[in-house]
């Protein structure tokens, strides 16, 4: 057996099994050599649709499409060996029907081969999430704000910051896991709510704007790491990596207009005659 076989991916019945343990770590990725970085600390990476704002400088996550998730998702499977890999389902492509929802789920898994799928939504997608799992697709459920339904909340705006508007959201979380999802994301959540639904529900869940007592954390990479102009303010940036960027692309414009790149170890020469 070679080594590469020895390693053996997180599966979503693993992480299930986390309730309650260590701290779940995951972080977004989109690209095979980010997913190679995250891989090795990040139990799971999530191909988030995010990626329509941070790769496409789209305004929001509504204009992502199938064909994108699979082909970043592809990409992030490529570039990593341990974690698992979930892609999310992106607006549009499971809401109409759970026959919808299983067909882009089963399209996503068998292109790409990633673990698991996450969709938005609570009560609304219980039936659907239900229908999924029971057919063999892991389901990460997603709720607190919802970002694919911008255009119907309005704005990005935290969720259940008073006590009377904590009941839906709290029955959200609960629809998602009794119809069998293996985690839930919940973002943009007061913190004593997220502390609650955490301490009422059995499965993990992932907080971002959250709590510290979710069950594991997840945050967008670029975000974390500097890259991102604008971030929300529950994001820690735990690297200034846009300086640092600039700066090397400043260092390569100056050397190509002054001819000090490529030097002579940048070129090849000709071959000795025999
Ligand atoms: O799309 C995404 O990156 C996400 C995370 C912010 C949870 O859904």
């Amino acid at each position: 057996m070679s080594a590469q076989q020895e390693i053996r991916r997180l599966t979503a019945p693993d992480i299930r099994a986390r309730k309650e343990g260590d701290p779940i770590v995951c972080l977004t990725s989109y690209h095979a050599h980010t997913a190679r970085l995250v891989d090795h600390y990040c139990d799971v990476i999530l191909v988030g649709d995010s990626l329509g704002m941070v790769m496409h400088g789209l305004e929001t996550t509504v204009p992502v499409t199938l064909d994108m998730m699979i082909l970043q998702g592809h990409a992030v499977m490529r570039g990593s060996k341990r974690a698992l890999v979930v892609i999310d389902m992106p607006f549009g492509s499971y809401e109409a029907s759970r026959e919808q929802a299983f067909a882009s789920c089963a399209r996503v898994m068998k292109e790409t081969g990633c673990g698991a799928i996450k969709l938005e939504g609570g009560r609304r997608m219980e039936d659907t999430i239900r229908f999924l799992v029971e057919r063999g697709v892991p389901v990460m459920g997603h709720v607190g704000l919802t970002p694919q339904s911008i255009n119907t909340i309005g704005s990005f705006r935290a969720q259940g910051r008073d006590e009377a508007d904590w009941g839906p959201i709290e029955d959200d979380a609960r629809a998602v896991s009794d119809a069998g999802a293996f985690s839930v994301v919940i973002e943009a959540v007061a913190e004593p709510l997220a502390r609650r639904i955490t301490g009422a529900i059995p499965i993990p869940t992932i907080g971002i704007g959250a709590s510290p007592a979710c069950d594991g954390q997840v945050l967008v990479l670029e975000d974390m790491l500097g890259l991102s102009p604008r971030v929300p303010r529950f994001v820690k940036r735990f690297g200034e990596l846009g300086p640092g960027i600039e700066a090397a692309i400043k260092s390569y414009a100056d050397e190509v207009r002054s001819r000090a790149f490529p030097g002579p170890d940048h070129v090849y020469g000709m071959r000795k005659p025999k």
